[in-house]
């Protein structure tokens, strides 16, 4: 080989090596620019990220046993479905729970506590959607129109985060037939395991789906009652028991889940049925609202607030006919009531 040659080859490596370190340099000071650029707005704002989505479910369990009263069936379906379905790294399907029970006794509470225990902005986090069947969807003859905007709030969540939460509150106040648009959305998705809507593609199934009605409410405390009438305690009683009488309630029962699509595919994982709460549990309320204000409160006044609190159906009215709704408010007028007493006689 002569000189030129040689020389020339040598001249060539040297430049491949040079551009090969430049190109290093230059990847790794963009890649480092980019990750800091998208670094710096998730330090202000909340982003799809595990510094704001870390799922605790230890924490939700302990939050059931301290702050939930008698509700031991919902406390257990509701922690084994998100153990399950989070240790899934891709679930085959959204999850999808409906939580059915008369008012009062702790649905849409539990639904709030699952987005603490979800988001580090709880109820607050941008992908936490809450819809009301009352408020949001009043109107029958609107039903094509609020579909084509649900459509579009839950592809647009799913498209910034695929951890989203969507509740679906009074269903049983929703027009019939809404409910099937989330279909594409709850299901197993086997051919593609995508959705391709609006030319991206989404992830379905890692979201979580919710929706909270009074349906199935008479037949949950029917049977209840049946099996008390039998002798049995309430901590014994389990999901079987409700479970089937839940689903038929909501499908057959006037509201959104009115013969519907999601339903009568199965696309529902769990029906989770929310007991009426006994007397006991009501006090456990009442006391926990005291507490909550910093006040002790006497056994009168406790009485005071629970004379406000109507119990059926007869003849055993053994269950709380609102739950523990308003007993908050009740005790905060007592504790009103109460300083207000002890001004006047202080004067
Ligand atoms: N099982 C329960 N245990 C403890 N508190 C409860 C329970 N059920 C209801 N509450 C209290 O009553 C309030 C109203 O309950 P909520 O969850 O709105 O009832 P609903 O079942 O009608 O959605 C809650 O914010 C909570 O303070
Ligand atoms: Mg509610």
């Amino acid at each position: 080989m002569n000189f030129v040659c040689f020389l020339s080859i040598y001249i060539l490596v040297s430049l491949t090596t040079i551009r090969a370190k430049w190109t290093d340099t230059f990847s790794s000071l963009y890649s480092g620019i980019s990750s800091s650029i998208s670094y710096v707005p998730c330090k202000f704002t909340e982003c799809c990220n595990d510094d704001y989505i870390s799922p605790n479910i230890d924490k939700l369990d302990d939050l059931f046993n301290t702050e939930v009263f008698g509700q031991q069936i919902a406390h257990r379906v509701i922690i084994n479905a998100l153990r399950g379905h989070l240790t899934w790294s891709d679930p085959p399907k959204a999850l999808a729970m409906s939580f059915h029970g008369p008012p009062g006794t702790g649905k849409t509470y539990v639904a709030q506590m699952i987005a603490k225990s979800f988001y580090k902005q709880g109820q607050q986090s941008n992908f936490y959607h809450c819809f009301n069947g009352r408020n949001d969807f009043p109107l029958q003859q609107d039903v094509e129109l609020y579909k084509e905007e649900l459509r579009k709030v839950i592809t647009e969540s799913l498209k910034k985060c695929e951890r989203s939460i969507f509740v679906f509150d009074e269903v049983d106040k929703m027009p019939e037939g809404l409910l099937n648009v989330l279909v594409p959305f709850l299901d197993y998705n086997t051919r593609l395991k995508t959705l391709r809507l609006y030319g991206t593609s989404l992830n379905t199934r890692k979201a979580v789906y919710i929706f909270l009605s009074n349906t199935g409410s008479t037949r949950i405390i029917q049977r209840l009652l049946a099996l008390w009438e039998k002798g049995e305690h309430r901590s014994k009683t389990q999901l079987e028991d409700f479970e089937h009488l839940i689903s038929v309630g909501a499908f057959n029962e006037k509201g959104g889940l009115h013969h519907s699509d999601t339903i009568h595919t199965s696309l529902i994982d769990h029906y989770v049925p929310f007991l009426p709460l006994e007397e006991a549990h009501v006090k456990k309320c009442i006391n926990k609202s005291f507490t909550n204000r910093n006040v002790l409160p006497t056994e009168n006044m406790i009485q005071e607030a629970l004379s406000y609190v109507m119990f059926g159906p007869s003849p055993h009215n053994l269950y709380a006919i609102a739950g523990c709704k308003r007993v908050e408010q009740k005790v905060a007028a007592i504790i009103y009531s109460q300083r207000k007493q002890t001004e006047n006689n202080e004067l």
